[in-house]
């Protein structure tokens, strides 16, 4: 997708080796590029959100076993201690584990190997996962336009389409999950407007989805968190369309806390609730979302203060009592009841268990 008119993924390889990310921690107020030369480097850039989002958390993790090959120079027990650690970094979105499990499984470790070949064979497995999952957000978007297509058919008016955080190409390597169809549906000349939700505490939607909204040209307005159920009551919600970081075996999602009360909205205001996800985001071993999907608790800072521009400098400033206690559960699990349609980049299915099984069980 395009930055002030150039091309770029959210990460890439560059002519050192090492791997280089759009640091997100600074958007929208400054584009920073981050080199990343260790798989230590790599696990912190995930934990404290370097990089962020299901998918490329994934790639990341995939970038980090090369990275972890690199690092051990041969050694069999460097590399597991590496990649445990990449492993865990974050707990929610099931990319992670399944990025580095399949570049376990398809390269294995440096026992035997002639080290040239066998790091070659590391940064060729994580090339290869990012390009599929790049085509797999470009086929959702695919895919998903039929929904937007078929509600401007009815209305011959703007679409306007809710999504919550950032489930857009920087959550991604290129495209997004969310926003996909949408950024195919402005393409295809479809009238289209976004509202995003800002997406407290850490605001992804207002710093990261109106950001990469505003530099595709693509109509849209930040609304704070609350507001999207007046809007849906008010008629002004065609549809919503969110993210997933881990979908269960039955359709639960889990996302983006405050997904659900999005989703309880919507049923309640017959607005249909769709979610966009590459089949790598399913996790067929878990079938309870509710019960398995391990949410993320993350540091009670990201709740008390917020972070933004002031006077040309990147600040974070306190928003309640320093001394009063906070809580902060990164995601939420929205029922598969609640779920109209998953958008996957094999076709758009019903959240149950025989459609999931049948799309993603053959994997
Ligand atoms: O905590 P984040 O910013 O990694 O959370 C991101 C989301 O919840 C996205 O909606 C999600 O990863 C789905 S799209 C890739």
């Amino acid at each position: 997708m395009l930055v002030d008119g150039k091309a770029y993924h959210t990460i890439w390889v560059n002519e050192r080796g090492s791997v280089e990310v759009i640091d997100q921690r600074y958007l929208p107020h400054k584009f920073v590029v981050e080199e990343i030369s260790s798989a230590d480097a790599m696990v912190k850039a995930i934990k404290e959100m370097h990089v962020r989002g299901a998918i490329l958390i994934g790639v990341a993790g995939a970038y980090g076993v090369y990275l972890a090959g690199r690092d051990s120079r041969g050694s069999g027990e460097v590399f597991e201690s590496l990649v445990s650690a990449l492993k865990v970094a974050r707990p929610t979105a099931v990319n992670l584990s399944w990025a580095v499990e399949r570049m376990l499984s398809r390269v294995g470790g440096p026992e035997g190997r002639d080290a040239e070949s066998w790091l070659l064979r590391l940064r060729e497995e994580a090339d290869r996962i990012k390009s599929e999952e790049l085509l797999r957000c470009k086929m959702i978007g695919e895919e998903g336009v039929r929904i937007i297509e078929d509600i401007y058919d009815r209305k011959k008016d703007t679409v306007n389409i809710l999504t919550h955080c950032n489930a857009g190409w920087l959550a991604c390597v290129d495209y997004g999950t969310a926003t996909a169809p949408v950024y195919e549906a402005h393409r295809r000349g479809i009238p289209v407007h976004v509202w995003v939700d800002e997406t407290r505490p850490r605001n992804q939607g207002a710093r990261l989805t109106a950001w990469e909204l505003l530099q595709q040209g693509v109509p849209h307005t930040v609304i704070a968190d609350n507001t999207g159920g007046h809007l849906m009551q008010h008629g002004m919600v065609d549809l919503v369309i969110v993210g997933a970081d881990r979908v269960s075996r039955r359709g639960d999602v889990a996302n983006k806390i405050g997904t659900y009360l999005k989703a309880l909205s919507a049923r309640d205001n017959g607005v249909p609730f769709y979610v966009a996800l590459p089949t790598s985001s399913f996790d067929l071993s878990i079938s309870d979302g509710l019960k398995e999907i391990p949410i993320e608790v993350r540091g009670e800072e990201e709740v008390k203060y917020a972070r933004g521009l002031y006077d040309g400098e990147v600040v974070d400033v306190l928003l309640c009592p320093e001394a009063s206690p906070a809580l902060n559960y990164a995601f939420d699990v929205t029922p598969f009841y609640m779920v109209t349609g998953l958008i996957t980049e094999k076709g758009i299915i019903a959240a149950k268990e025989d459609a999931i099984v049948s799309v993603v069980g053959g994997q």
